[in-house]
């Protein structure tokens, strides 16, 4: 995606040679436009995947998840984080520990919006160590969905999420893969895709 790859590059902040810190366009101000063709792509992705639903975790897995969604033309369901005054009953629940705060959080969905009839894709805006999608993905098997894959919008290649989700046998699909974040620079994975986006 030359446009996200585009933006990273040019309001990315390297916080340290673990963070980056993506606060203008995805992680506090949003960019519709570029939610919008976040969205598109990984529609396009999945698009013979027979989705049914799409999944995330609350807050900043809701935007590209809501414009996949709206690509899909399929609801969109978040987990949420802290308990809902009007969400009580039928909960589906996991735990999902986070290295980056050291801390686990129990995350839940309702049995309402999941079933057994559902194709899942899930989405969120970060890959890191890849708690939060299995711990979606743990959330979708036990309301008996099938999971069709996995949608991020910013990996941290050098982190061993993804390759645990692939040897899992997840497909997942991170529309721009960060290979380092050493010395404040930021280095891209190459694929056919960005390659030509990178050497620009
Ligand atoms: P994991 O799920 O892949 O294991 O990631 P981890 O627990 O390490 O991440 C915890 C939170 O930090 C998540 O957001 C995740 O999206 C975010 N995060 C991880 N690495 C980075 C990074 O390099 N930059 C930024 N900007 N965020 C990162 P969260 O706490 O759930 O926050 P939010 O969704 O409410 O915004």
């Amino acid at each position: 995606m030359d446009m996200l790859i585009e933006k990273i590059k040019s309001e990315g902040v390297v916080l340290s040679p673990s963070v980056l810190k993506v606060d203008s366009f995805l992680n506090h101000q949003i960019d519709p436009k570029l939610m919008h063709e976040v969205g598109r792509d990984f529609a396009d992705r999945f698009s013979n995947s027979g989705i049914t639903k799409i999944l995330t975790i609350e807050s900043s897995g809701i935007a590209p998840a809501v414009m996949a969604g709206l690509h899909l033309n399929v609801p969109v369901v978040f987990a949420r984080k802290r308990k809902s005054l009007t969400l009580v009953n039928d909960l589906i629940t996991s735990t999902v520990y986070s290295f980056t705060k050291e801390e686990t959080s129990e995350i839940s969905v309702s049995k309402k919006y999941l079933s057994e009839k559902d194709n899942v894709l899930i989405i969120d805006d970060f890959l890191a160590n890849g708690q939060a999608a299995l711990g979606l993905a743990d959330i979708a098997e036990k309301a008996g969905s099938s999971i069709a894959g996995i949608g991020i919008v910013i990996e941290k290649g050098f982190l061993k999420g993804g390759q645990q989700l692939r040897e899992k046998g997840f497909r997942v699909e991170s529309l721009a893969i960060i290979d380092s974040l050493e010395n404040g620079m930021i280095s891209f994975e190459k694929t056919s895709e960005n390659v030509e986006e990178l050497l620009r």
